[in-house]
């Protein structure tokens, strides 16, 4: 394998000769030399080329090259006179590995977010793409060290299941029944028990539920994967797919699961920031300057601790004129979560002791009877970035709750025989990852943080 950009701009000097493949990012001719950006994506930055008439290929290939082509170019890495790069390349040979159509989409000059997402296939090579990507990858790096630093044990949780496990009813449905004429039962309703599971089954909305199972075995453990929601949420916070990190840890209560969640986001924004310090400067200067200002915040400052009754008096109290009304028992929407986080406390915010009637089902139930141990994190731009609870780890309220909300107890049979058997007070919670790379990066959209985004009318790619 060749050296990648990353590994040659990192050399301490200039200096003997390097081969690099990529894709060109501009190229300009003039009449005795051309000046080639080629970026292979390893880093925010390209390298620049140099080709004179010197170069192997200078008149049949170099000449012709324009932004997009694929090359490998061979040559001395020197100094680079220019300023803003340490090291350039003079070119001792430049062969084209892959030309582009007349009308490759991606020129020189700015497109919108909005039409990259219809060449998502392409999209990859433009700078905020490919910063998106890399700071991604790094974000994703920095949760499992965390977690594996902690001694957390990495749990697969199925994507398939047969629970609603936030009991909401989003749900995507697998299924290999024929759809045009599926077999019915004696009263006429579709027959799932001749369906692949035997039963109706769905993709994941959290794989929270069987994250219990393994921490009351384990103790401390996470899931990182895919979940599916099919809420018909046409927003720039919602993805039908998307990917959700979830800790649970057993002999745990709320206070404990609130300092996690604190100490877990810290570290993984320094850790990101010390790994795409180029790609954060770039999101700072070309999509949202308060980026690098948002990061050190939250890695400098504590969190803020409230419960749900004070955050719903502070709403009450200021003066702002919100869209959705304010009162208790309501949940709290988005633009009453950014005004807590933004505007009001203007750092990350913990919210907990929601009402029992907005949250899910397993959230330990209160003393009070009317507010359950669930926490929320709310972001300044993002809004809920983590939600988790204490769960409810007694059998009789927990068989309670569920039939309180109408939901089938059945269906959570082995959830209840856990509670049965060893139980313990246990707490976890979810971060949508998505989301946490829109706050990372400034992103106004989360279509444009996940390479492939599925939204409702949308699975393109
Ligand atoms: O608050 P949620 O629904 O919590 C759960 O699913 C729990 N079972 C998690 C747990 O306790 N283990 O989702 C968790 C997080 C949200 O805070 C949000 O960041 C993200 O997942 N999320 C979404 N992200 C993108 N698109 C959507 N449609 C999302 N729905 C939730
Ligand atoms: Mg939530």
């Amino acid at each position: 394998m060749s050296e990648s950009i990353r590994e040659i701009l990192a050399r301490p000097s200039a200096g003997g000769g390097v081969t690099i493949r990529g894709w060109l990012r501009t190229a300009r001719h003039s009449k005795e030399v051309s000046f080639l950006e080629v970026s292979d994506g390893s880093c925010f930055s390209g390298i620049q080329v140099v080709a004179g008439p010197e170069c192997h290929g200078f008149e049949e290939t170099v000449r012709a090259l324009g932004t997009g082509c694929a090359v490998e170019a061979s040559g001395e890495l020197v100094e680079s006179p220019g300023s803003g790069q340490s090291f350039e390349i003079r070119a001792s040979s430049v062969a084209l590995v892959g030309g582009v159509g007349e009308d490759y989409p991606l020129q020189k000059k700015r497109h919108s977010l909005e039409f990259l997402r219809t060449v998502a296939h392409l999209r990859p090579r433009t700078n905020t793409l490919g910063a998106v990507l890399r700071v991604r990858n790094a974000t994703a790096r920095a949760i499992h060290d965390f977690f594996q630093q902690r001694g957390f044990i990495q749990i697969h949780s199925p994507i398939i299941t047969l629970s609603d496990s936030e009991g909401a009813g989003d749900l995507f449905r697998v299924s290999t029944l024929d759809v045009e004429n599926p077999p019915r039962d004696e009263e006429g309703r579709v027959d799932f028990r001749q369906d692949f599971f035997a039963a109706p089954a769905f993709l994941t909305v959290s794989g929270q539920l069987e994250a219990e199972i393994a921490a009351l075995a384990l103790s401390k453990v996470y899931t990182f994967g895919p979940t599916f929601r099919a809420e018909d949420s046409n927003t720039s916070r919602h993805l039908a797919e998307f990917w959700m990190v979830e800790p649970e840890l057993a002999f745990c209560d709320l206070d404990g699961l609130g300092e996690l969640a604190e100490a877990f986001l810290k570290q993984v924004f320094q850790r990101v920031r010390e790994a795409c310090p180029d790609d954060l400067e770039f999101f700072n200067k070309r999509i949202d300057d308060t980026v690098l200002a948002t990061i050190a915040h939250v890695i400098e400052q504590p969190f803020e601790r409230l419960r749900y009754s004070e955050a719903i008096e502070i709403l009450e109290k200021c003066d702002r004129q919100f869209e959705f009304p304010v009162r208790w028992g309501l949940d709290l929407q988005s633009e009453h979560e950014r005004f807590l986080s933004e505007e009001y406390f203007r750092r990350p915010v913990v919210v907990t002791h929601y009402p029992k009637a907005i949250k899910a089902f397993y959230m330990y139930l209160n003393d009070d009877e009317e507010t359950v141990g669930a926490l929320d994190v709310l972001v300044p731009k993002v809004g809920e970035i983590i939600g988790g609870s204490q769960r409810e780890h007694r059998l009789e309220v927990l068989r309670r709750r569920i039939a309180e909300l109408g939901l089938e107890e059945d269906r959570y049979w082995w959830y209840l025989d856990l509670r049965r058997h060893g139980s313990v007070p246990h707490a976890g919670f979810g971060l949508g990852f998505e989301r946490l790379v829109q706050f990372m990066t400034g992103m106004a959209n989360i279509r444009d943080v996940i390479p492939f985004p599925r939204v409702p009318g949308n699975a393109e790619f």
